[in-house]
């Protein structure tokens, strides 16, 4: 479902991403790690088109990242996304399904039930600037599960929230599993990657040190904080 070909970004002088390739199967839930400035958001920005490879190439479902095309089945979560505050939980649902030009009677029934998905019935109507962190990273999930997507592409969806708040975004992509989703996620959370997914790689500086099988990596007892630490720290 993505296919990375030597994919490569240079910010100046910097390579940010230098000739990565992999690819990851429909239905793998996919995590992909390294330590800050790996270059982890670089390839988000990529296969969303937000940048543009400075050389190689990344596609989705057989089609170019630089074409939208290649996104009509995709939601996804960016580093740090913001909701306005101004918004209720609800409003900002309804908005994001407009921007998919969807009907009004289906943009209800699809919020609807993803706001029961995210846990915040009772909570959709007040406005964001009363939510905590979790609250708002679910209903950025929930907006991007708007249309129902067949792949999603999450960057680090755990981020600021409280162990009960990543048992639950966990629970909810586990779920998501059964329903035959694929999940490109960045992640900091080994322990949670080790339970959900499926096959991680791991960058550093840019470079892909390993991509394989999580029960590969792990094979000889060791945890992927273990393999993690190990390979950064080469
Ligand atoms: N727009 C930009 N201009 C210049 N350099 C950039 C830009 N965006 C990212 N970088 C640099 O590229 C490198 C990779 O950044 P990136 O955000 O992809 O890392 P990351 O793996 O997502 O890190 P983190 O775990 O902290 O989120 C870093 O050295 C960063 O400073
Ligand atoms: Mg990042």
């Amino acid at each position: 479902m993505i296919e990375l070909n030597a994919a490569t970004k240079q910010y100046g002088s910097l390579t940010a991403v230098d000739n990565v390739s992999f690819s990851v199967k429909t239905g793998e839930y996919f995590a992909l790690l390294g330590p800050n400035g790996a270059g982890k958001t670089t390839i988000v920005k990529m296969l969303l088109d937000f940048a543009r490879p400075t050389s190689g190439s990344l596609s989705i479902n057989g089609l170019s990242s630089a074409l939208a095309a290649c996104r009509t089945a995709v939601g996804c979560l960016g580093e740090n996304h913001h909701i306005p505050p101004y918004l209720s939980g609800w409003q900002y649902l309804q908005r994001c399904a407009q921007l998919l030009d969807m009907g009004r009677s289906d943009a209800i029934d699809q919020c609807r039930r993803i706001v029961e998905l995210i846990g915040m019935q009772g909570r959709e109507h007040t406005k964001v600037n009363t939510y905590s962190k979790g609250m708002v990273q679910r209903f950025g999930l929930g907006a991007a599960l708007i249309g129902k997507p067949k792949l999603l592409i999450l960057d680090e969806p755990t981020s600021g929230l409280d162990p009960i708040g990543i048992r639950e975004i966990r629970l909810l992509l586990e779920s998501l599993k059964h329903q035959g989703m694929t999940i490109f996620l960045n992640s900091h959370m080994l322990s949670e990657v080790e339970k959900i997914c499926d096959t991680v790689a791991i960058i550093h500086r840019g470079r892909l040190l390993v991509k394989d099988a999580i029960s590969a990596i792990l094979k000889d007892g060791d945890t992927l904080e273990d393999v993690f630490v190990r390979l950064v720290k080469g």
